[in-house]
């Protein structure tokens, strides 16, 4: 399907990815009323709202945790072996899969690829905010530092 012609313009395209950033703060993820209302807001059909929503790893198009922690799977953070291993870590960690959340609603687990940090990889990334060179240890802090904001 051919996007919109509207989206080809850059500004457009920008307002839409700004629009999204604000319906998933505001919803929690991008609903589909959320989609409906971005796509009536700035004239554009609800298809392409949606397939700019689902391209881009930042915005959650399904319901999610609290936190979504995104564990990179591309080629610089596999080469240094942090992938396969800090997936599998927060797998046994958070006793979930791929996909799933936590029974508390707290955590999200996906993977992503390349978060555009690969010369401080392994990566991962917590809603908005970029963790580099993560190990077994950081990880631990940073759940533990997330749990804590909850207790
Ligand atoms: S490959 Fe992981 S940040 Fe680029």
């Amino acid at each position: 399907m051919q996007p919109d012609v509207k989206l080809a313009d850059p500004a457009k395209r920008s307002m839409l990815l700004t629009a999204l950033y604000i319906a998933q703060e505001q919803y929690g993820y991008l609903t589909k009323d959320a989609i409906e209302r971005v796509a009536n807001r700035l004239d554009l059909t609800v298809s392409d709202v949606y397939s700019m929503a689902s391209f881009y790893t930042l915005y959650r198009t399904k319901a999610t945790g609290r936190y979504v922690l995104q564990v990179c799977e591309g080629l610089s953070c596999h080469l240094v072996g942090g992938a396969d291993r800090l997936v599998d870590y927060l797998c046994k960690k958070l006793r979930i899969k791929v996909g799933q959340t936590t029974e508390d609603g707290l955590f999200t687990l996906q993977t992503v690829q390349c978060l555009a940090s690969c010369g401080t990889s392994p990566a991962m990334r917590v809603n908005d905010a970029l963790y580099e060179n993560m190990t077994a240890e950081k990880v631990d802090e940073l759940l533990e530092t997330l749990r804590g904001y909850h207790v």
